[in-house]
């Protein structure tokens, strides 16, 4: 958590220090920060599915999941920030994106801060497992809302910046999918 929180916020600070903390350099450090962000969520979100899929090398990324997930949490921590640093000199956001986005926020740090102790014993295997599955799900969609804008077009500035992460996304909800399905074959033929 450490090292994913100290390392957006240099990165952060240097975007700031060298486009200036005006509406424009705050918006490009919410864009570099929250692609970082998601190469956690991403970690967090597939490592199961890999190590499912694909076997012992992907393992050490199935057993950090909740690791990882708190990194994702702890980074995107930054963006809030920059968030508020853009509300502070005035140039807040549209409301239409706290409407959209601002449920999605809450529900990272929910389920981060359940992820801790004994929180969720409190739910229950099956509703922490459930509120687990849904909440992933949510966050992915909000990061492919932000991601697929128009991926294909716009120029190879543009292109660089979104295909691949709009890739990646469309990747790690397949690779769950698969893996999936490769349990329910595998339970199904355990049964017979
Ligand atoms: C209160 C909640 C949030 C607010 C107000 C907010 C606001 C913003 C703003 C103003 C930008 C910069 C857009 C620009 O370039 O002009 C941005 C970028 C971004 N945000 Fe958020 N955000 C919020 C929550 C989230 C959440 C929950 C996610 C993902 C789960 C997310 C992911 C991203 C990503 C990936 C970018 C880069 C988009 C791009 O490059 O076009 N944000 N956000």
């Amino acid at each position: 958590m450490g090292t994913a929180l100290g390392a957006n916020l240099l990165l952060a600070a240097i975007i700031l220090a060298i486009n200036g903390a005006s509406a424009h350099g705050t918006s490009l450090a919410l864009d570099t920060t929250g692609r970082v962000a998601f190469l956690w969520f991403w970690a967090a979100y597939a490592g199961g599915a890999l190590a499912s899929l694909f076997g012992a090398a992907f393992l050490p990324l199935k057993k950090l999941g909740r690791e990882l997930g708190l990194a994702f949490a702890a980074a995107f921590l930054v963006h809030l920030t920059l968030v508020s640093w853009l509300c502070w000199i005035g140039s807040a956001p549209p409301i239409g994106i706290f409407l959209f986005f601002g449920p999605v926020a809450a529900l990272i740090f929910i389920l981060a801060l359940l992820s801790f102790g004994n929180l969720h014993r409190m739910l229950g295997p099956k509703l922490w497992w459930q509120l687990r599955t849904v909440g992933m799900n949510i966050i992915l969609v909000a990061f492919l809302k932000d991601f697929m804008q128009d991926p294909l077009h716009g120029g190879v500035r543009h292109i660089v910046e979104y295909l691949p992460f709009t890739a990646m996304a469309i990747a790690a909800f397949l690779l769950r999918l698969a893996a999936w399905g490769l349990r329910l074959r595998e339970t199904r033929f355990n049964l017979h």
